[in-house]
């Protein structure tokens, strides 16, 4: 009755610890939300009469104008005409998808890698080859070997504040990647979702800015400075792939709200956006500064971390592993949501006794108590 692709639909864990985290008292350290306070009101007045008629597929021409000037800012040269609105990034993520997957299509991602990414692939059928991610990146090398014995086309990463790692790639390791994706040929698909939420000074600057001889699409998203609940987002692309992930998205929805599109427009332009990231900065950097005390305290001696410099999530290695997804319905019934890290490598290359833990989200009350909850739960799993 349904298309052969549903089989391959996986992880009904992981809306299960999203409802989860909607239920009243729930400590949550398992979304990448934005915190509630940090959400601006919405600017109605900004918005033309006209964005209540249809528009068009590739986005309002003002915006994608004001993302191609900002693109150009943190060093992507692009026009207006390479660029694509989209209805959240994720909608860049299926576009992507559906431009390059057919089932069994070898392509490359990073391991561990975004879990709706994974499962995007993974639905159009692709076989996702993991390249390990370390301190400072992937492996340039690793990853040509990686794409000459799979004979992968499409490479998918994540470089600046990774999800879930929270790795950013050192400026070495960026100009080392863009050479190999130049030198094989491989269409780099690069997601910069998180780059302005940086706390420390590190490298940047886009892969797809250094690249010269590849096709590239970099995409990007308002939903984490921003508002994630006007879904928008956009992808820049090489002039070769634009007019398929046009008639692509198309086909899709036509076109991103077009409300939305006004608001994110609203803000982009705005007198006020520096002061406005400078503040989200400082916010969330002392939220990540809370956490790391919190997680020195509670799991000091069970596990390993490093402090990510920019983003949303801390990546906990136990030095015991276990399984945490066993861990999580004891989890739940006690009131404190986490991501296990199973989840977030590709079937190829797969890892246990990692977790993603958010901290954007509670408290430093909620935190210090949600920690002491979860230790308790892998003292006890790990014997
Ligand atoms: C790496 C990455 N890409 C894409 C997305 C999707 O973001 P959105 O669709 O809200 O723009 C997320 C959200 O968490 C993400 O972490």
């Amino acid at each position: 009755m349904f298309s052969e692709r549903i089989d391959r639909l996986t992880s009904s864990l992981v809306r299960d610890i999203l409802s989860a985290t909607q239920q009243p008292g729930m400590i949550s350290f398992a979304g990448g939300l934005p915190a509630p306070d940090e959400l601006p009101v919405p600017d109605w007045s900004s918005i033309p009469a006209s964005a209540a008629q249809y528009g068009p597929s590739e986005g309002e021409p003002a915006l994608r104008e004001a993302i191609a000037e900002h693109a150009r800012g943190v060093g992507i040269e692009c026009v207006a005409s390479q660029v694509l609105v989209v209805s959240g990034s994720q909608q860049g993520i299926d576009l992507v998808s559906k431009l390059f997957i057919d089932p069994g299509t070898p392509m490359i991602t990073e391991a561990p890698t975004y879990l709706a990414a994974l499962q995007s692939f993974e639905l159009f059928g692709a076989v996702c080859h993991g390249v390990p991610l370390g301190p400072e990146g992937i492996d340039a090398g690793r990853l040509r070997e990686v794409a000459r014995e799979t004979d992968a086309r499409l490479a998918y990463v994540i470089p600046t504040f990774q999800n879930p790692s929270g790795t950013c790639y050192s400026a070495e390791t960026r100009s080392a990647v863009a050479r190999a994706a130049d030198e094989l040929g491989l269409t780099l698909f690069e997601d910069d979702p998180y780059r302005e939420l940086v706390y420390d000074d590190v490298d940047r600057t886009p892969i797809c800015a250094r690249l010269t001889k590849t096709s590239w699409v970099y995409q990007s998203s308002f939903s984490k400075s921003f508002m994630p609940g006007i879904r928008v987002g956009y992808l820049i692309a090489s002039p070769d792939l634009m007019p398929h992930l046009v008639r692509l998205k198309q086909a899709t929805d036509l076109h991103t709200n077009r409300f939305g599109q006004w608001l994110a427009h609203g803000h982009l332009t705005s007198p006020g956006l520096a002061e406005r990231l400078t503040h989200l900065r400082s916010a969330y950097s002392a939220k990540r500064d809370a956490m790391d005390v919190a997680l020195g305290e509670h799991f000091g001696e069970l596990a390993e971390w490093s402090t990510p410099p920019g983003g949303l999530f801390f990546w906990l290695r136990l030095r015991t592993p276990i399984d945490t997804r066993a861990l999580l319905p004891a989890m739940l019934e006690r009131g404190v949501a986490f991501m296990p890290g199973e989840v977030f490598f590709p079937t190829t290359a797969p890892e246990s006794g990692y977790m993603r833990l958010n901290f954007s989200h509670a408290s430093p009350e909620q935190m210090d108590r949600g920690l002491a909850i979860l230790v308790r739960a892998v003292q006890e799993t790990a014997g």
